[in-house]
């Protein structure tokens, strides 16, 4: 049977939630923000090491400005919420994205969200904010030529190598990714993480998006036949 080591999952229709109950798309990204919450516990409980979460992309910068406010906000509630009960279960909050280009007081609490639980040994809680795969590559190759022009790296170098200049350095690649509301795209998500990950589009949207739909995903995962180009008697 696979194991589940890397979940990442795109929690994408809150939006459309919200609207189908006639709320304004905010109210979909709160109830979204509790089910981090949720979904982490579940995966944690499943066996998950490392949950990958794409909460804000680069091109989300395109929404209202009175949304993207919004969910810039949301890493304050859901901290104060629940950053003791996440350090309780050893749980350790990383950021992959470049947060130095987020509002001030979102860096503040995310950093702060990061310092308290470095040296847990639990679930890794990655929260992509102001992330985008093809810029994360993009900087990792411009690090990996200065590596170069300071001879520092040689010209000749390993996939493995290079993956030490992505934002995941240090995280085993992608096993699972998951993408909620039925869209089929991986609308540039951990593009090179996700080489041979298994793949599931759901019909349920973020908020829709429970312990028992996940456990349904990974039972579908584990019965997968993962050869990895290669082939299995
Ligand atoms: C996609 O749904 C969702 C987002 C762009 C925001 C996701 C953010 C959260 C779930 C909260 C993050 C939590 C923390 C702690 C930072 P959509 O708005 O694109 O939905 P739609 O496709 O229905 O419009």
């Amino acid at each position: 049977m696979n194991s589940c080591q890397h979940l990442a999952i795109i929690m994408d229709g809150n939006g459309r939630w919200a609207k189908a109950q006639g709320k304004p798309r905010t109210a979909g990204h709160l109830v979204g923000a509790d089910n981090v919450r949720t979904i982490a516990i579940a995966a944690n409980d499943l066996g998950v090491k490392y949950l990958t979460l794409y909460a804000f992309s680069t091109e989300n910068w395109k929404r209202s400005s009175d949304e993207v406010g919004y969910i810039m906000k949301l890493p304050s509630y859901f901290f104060k919420r629940y950053m003791q009960e996440f350090l309780d279960r050893n749980f350790k909050l990383n950021i992959i994205g470049e947060m130095n280009r987020l509002p001030k007081a979102t860096q503040d609490v995310l950093n702060y969200g990061i310092e308290s639980s470095m040296n847990n040994t639990g679930l890794n809680l990655n929260i992509c904010m102001n992330y985008g795969s093809q810029r994360e590559i993009t900087l990792a190759a411009m690090k990996y030529a200065k590596d170069v022009v300071d001879g520092k790296a040689s010209l000749d170098i390993s996939e493995e190598e290079f993956s030490g200049y992505l934002m995941t350095s240090g995280f085993p690649p992608v096993d699972f990714l998951i993408r909620t509301s039925g869209e089929l795209r991986i609308s540039n998500y951990l593009l090179w993480q996700i080489a041979y990950a298994e793949l599931e589009f759901v019909p349920e949207s973020w908020p829709e998006f429970t312990p028992d739909v996940l456990k349904r995903c990974l039972d579908d995962y584990y019965s997968r036949d993962r050869r990895f180009g290669g082939v299995n008697k």
